[in-house]
């Protein structure tokens, strides 16, 4: 895979793939996690004495402008980062961004709007999607690949732009990927996984590869009422899914069967709705009434886990423990990234959401090994699956 030390970008227009898509509340961006984490690639370029044209998505738009989707706060907080101009083109590859690039000065930015406000960009018809990587293509010399967070979405611009110019990774996509290569290859044990989250469905397939891998699994959020119940317990009015009991009970046989232990909460932050001013008490796992729902995992559960997270040499935490964003339901969240801090270990911290919540938590992000940008893509790299944006990059062009 080519890097930035391979290419030649000194006087060029580098055309630069980044993940820029934050959680906004209206236009108000409330983790910048990642537009921080894109940072530094565009300053390497810029000192290369690039003039780089950002494409990035915000969001799942339908293939047309939505004013809700557009990436222009994100182009103001790009501004307030680089020490270069930053100019926001209304389009994508339209006379917007044709005007914008063909004024660029040196040492300059231009953001486009959400690629994904072209159908081209997500388009599963590889003729489609090639039309638009092709007009994308047009505004530059050379391709860098940093949106670690979407490699695993064969898009326009990220899959099939690399096949159209001189391409090579950012210094984001190496850092990532050297990490995650840690936790598949080479991983010191015991290697401790805490993965939370609201829907054991969306995480089957990590599950599953994990249970292989992993010393020790610890279950929160949403999805470990479905653990609970394929237990025995009755989880109240808690998120539960059904139709996912019988693979639940095949991961606890599995786990039994490799010496993988289980880890799930003993006691639970249950609330009479989902709400932070609902009446809330802290109850055991084995004995949710009927009328509450679980919201996060209770304080005796957060000590058990950092208790076990206390003798890894390895943690991956994927998926908060509890609703963090209200306060009653924030402590389980809180109690791990302690955890994690607490602990010997190298700790790697994946997903948006609970990057997300360990800064909104007030956490210093240093006091972690890794705190990757990648939802999806993180999990799928740990899953073994190909990602077709570092394919296509190891293919080279
Ligand atoms: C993410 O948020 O995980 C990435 O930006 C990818 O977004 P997507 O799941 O909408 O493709």
């Amino acid at each position: 895979m080519k890097t930035l030390d391979d290419l030649d970008v000194a006087g060029k227009k580098v055309l630069l793939r980044s993940d820029l898509n934050v959680p906004l509340d209206g236009d108000r961006i409330t983790d910048d996690g990642r537009i921080r984490a894109s940072v530094p690639t565009i300053n390497a370029l810029l000192d290369k004495g690039a003039r780089v044209i950002v494409a990035a998505h915000l969001g799942r738009p339908k293939g047309e402008p939505e004013a809700k989707y557009s990436l222009a706060p994100v182009a103001k907080r790009l501004g307030e980062l680089l020490d270069a101009s930053v100019t926001f083109a209304s389009d994508t590859v339209g006379e917007s961004a044709q005007a914008a690039v063909a004024a660029m000065p040196e040492r300059s930015v231009v953001l486009l709007e959400n690629v994904r406000f072209n159908a081209g960009e997500t388009a599963k018809d590889d003729a489609a999607r090639g039309a638009f990587a092709d007009q994308l293509a047009a505004l530059a010399d050379v391709f860098v690949s940093d949106g670690f967070g979407a490699v695993h979405r064969k898009h326009a611009s990220v899959y099939d732009i690399a096949t159209r110019l001189p391409a090579g990774a950012g210094l984001l996509i190496q850092a990532e990927v050297t990490v995650l290569k840690k936790l598949t290859d080479d991983v010191a044990r015991p290697y401790a996984v805490v993965l939370g989250g609201s829907k054991v469905s969306d995480k089957l397939a990590v599950i599953a590869n994990l249970l292989e891998k992993a010393d020790s699994i610890l279950v929160g959020g949403g999805m470990l009422f479905t653990f609970l119940k394929a237990q025995g317990f009755e989880v109240g009015k808690s998120l539960l899914e059904e139709d996912q009991l019988d693979t639940v009970k095949g991961y606890l046989r599995r786990a039994a069967e490799r010496g993988v232990e289980f880890v799930l909460p003993i006691d639970i932050v249950a609330a009479t709705e989902f709400s932070a001013s609902a009446d809330h008490e802290v109850v055991s796992a084995s004995a949710i009434p009927a009328d509450r729902l679980g919201l996060d995992i209770g304080p005796e559960s957060g000590k058990l886990f950092a208790n076990k997270l206390s003798t890894a040499k390895t943690i991956f935490w994927n998926g908060p423990m509890g609703v963090f964003e209200m306060e009653p339901y924030a402590g389980g969240t809180r109690a791990v990234a302690q955890g994690l801090i607490d602990s010997d270990a190298f700790t790697v911290v994946g997903g948006g959401d609970s990057a997300a919540a360990v800064r909104q938590l007030g956490f210093d992000e240093a006091s972690f090994g890794h705190i990757s940008t990648g939802g999806g893509a993180s999990l799928e790299y740990l899953e073994g699956k190909t990602l077709p944006g570092l394919a296509v990059l190891e293919e080279g062009n």
